[in-house]
């Protein structure tokens, strides 16, 4: 495949000054645990978006998809409009979150590639707004903290795209470390680890082939909403309480009574998303990897019947998971309501794997899905041409 400077070359006629990289990301355990200050388990892959800019006179820029060969135009004077701007909204909002936060840049002719399946649960936007925000840093010199880069990716998604999402996607791209896997704090905000990877097991990623969308008035949004609620509702009886983060699973249970079913339920699988992250850890530190795979299959469990954020596709793919030889744990991966399913596989057995999952899931859906071995990648990179 051609790189991205030869492609720029040939559209803009000129070289980049700066090419910025930006990596997809994998939940490993810790499901909608981010935006309720809690901790995740999670990776960078080798899939990435690589965004390239030369500056221009002016206030007009350009970016171009080699994708899909879309281009689209705006004016630096009308960023914080996002009508029309379709997939450039990511960069769009990137440039309005900068602008709130005092720093302007200049135009620019930008484009970009990518690896990071679209709309799949592999955070292709997160990819998207990492890349074009270090792209903007290198160029425009522009000096923050590296963890406010994440910041300004969650004020896209929360303020010009509205999703309320957390901060885990963007946060696993940037901080993503080769053949790791990174603990995260979202209270702290910070990595706080790298947890070593099983020897001898690949990461499988299968595509339910649903599409989801976090925005509006969307499933995730009222997962978010109930949250909350089962929160302030808890912290009546136990005033520490900040966020479900610091309730405990005899918290929940002594506050039962406070709370309706569905905030219940909500609240039980944050709950133990967290202590399943903590629990993970320490069986990876162990090297017992099976009971790590175990937790995987109890936290798709818990999205099923606790939290609700699995579909009948998803569910099968973790059900087949159980039957063909190789898999030790499985389970969906990200926001949930389709997007992809993780497996960890004997490393061996993945090439086997997969076709014997797509046969399974094209006679169960009709459907081809798609499978990817990952490797995991190190985080976000920018240079200088
Ligand atoms: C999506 C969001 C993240 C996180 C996960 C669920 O990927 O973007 O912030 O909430 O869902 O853990």
């Amino acid at each position: 495949m051609s790189n991205i400077k030869d492609l720029f070359v040939e559209f803009y006629g000129v070289e980049p000054t700066v090419i910025a990289k930006a990596p997809g990301r994998l939940e490993i355990l810790g499901n909608h645990t981010d935006y309720n200050e809690g901790i995740t388990l999670s990776a960078a892959v080798d899939q990435a978006t690589e965004f390239a800019l030369v500056p221009v006179e002016g206030r007009e820029c350009r970016l171009h998809d080699f994708r899909d060969g879309s281009t689209k135009e705006f004016s630096l004077d009308n960023i914080d409009d996002p009508t029309g701007g379709g997939w450039a909204n990511y960069v769009k909002g990137v440039i309005s979150q900068l602008n709130k936060r005092g720093i302007e840049i200049g135009a620019f002719n930008g484009a970009i590639l990518s690896t990071v399946p679209l709309s799949a649960g592999m955070s292709s936007s997160a990819a998207l707004e990492m890349s074009a925000g270090f792209a903007f840093k290198e160029q425009f010199n522009i000096d923050i903290p590296k963890a406010d880069w994440a910041r300004i990716g969650q004020g896209v998604e929360n303020e010009y795209m509205g999703a309320n999402t957390g901060l885990l996607d963007q946060f696993s791209s940037l901080f993503g470390e080769k053949d790791a896997l990174i603990y995260s704090d979202f209270r702290t905000v910070e990595v706080v680890r790298t947890v070593p990877l099983a020897h001898g097991y690949s990461i499988v990623v299968v595509n339910s082939m649903v599409k989801h969308n976090f925005t509006g008035e969307s499933d995730y949004n009222i997962r978010r909403r109930l949250c909350e609620g089962a929160c302030a509702k808890i912290q009546t009886k136990f005033p520490e309480v900040k966020a479900l983060r610091d309730v405990s699973s005899e918290m929940l249970e002594t506050s039962k009574e406070l709370l309706d079913q569905e905030e219940y339920l909500k609240a039980k699988h944050v709950v133990e998303e967290c202590e399943r992250v903590v629990l993970g850890t320490e069986l990876l530190d162990k090297g017992d990897v099976k009971a790590f795979g175990q937790l995987l299959f109890d936290s798709h469990e818990s999205s099923r019947v606790n939290f609700d954020n699995s579909c009948p596709e998803l569910d099968f793919l973790i059900e087949q998971a159980k039957s063909i030889p190789g898999c030790i744990g499985a389970r969906l991966s990200g926001g949930g309501f389709g997007g992809i399913s993780i497996h960890l596989v004997e490393e061996d057995k993945a090439e086997d794997y997969c076709k014997q999952i797509i046969t399974a899931f094209k006679l169960q859906t009709g459907v081809d899905t798609e499978t990817f071995i990952c490797k995991v990648g190190a985080g976000a990179t920018v240079e200088n041409i």
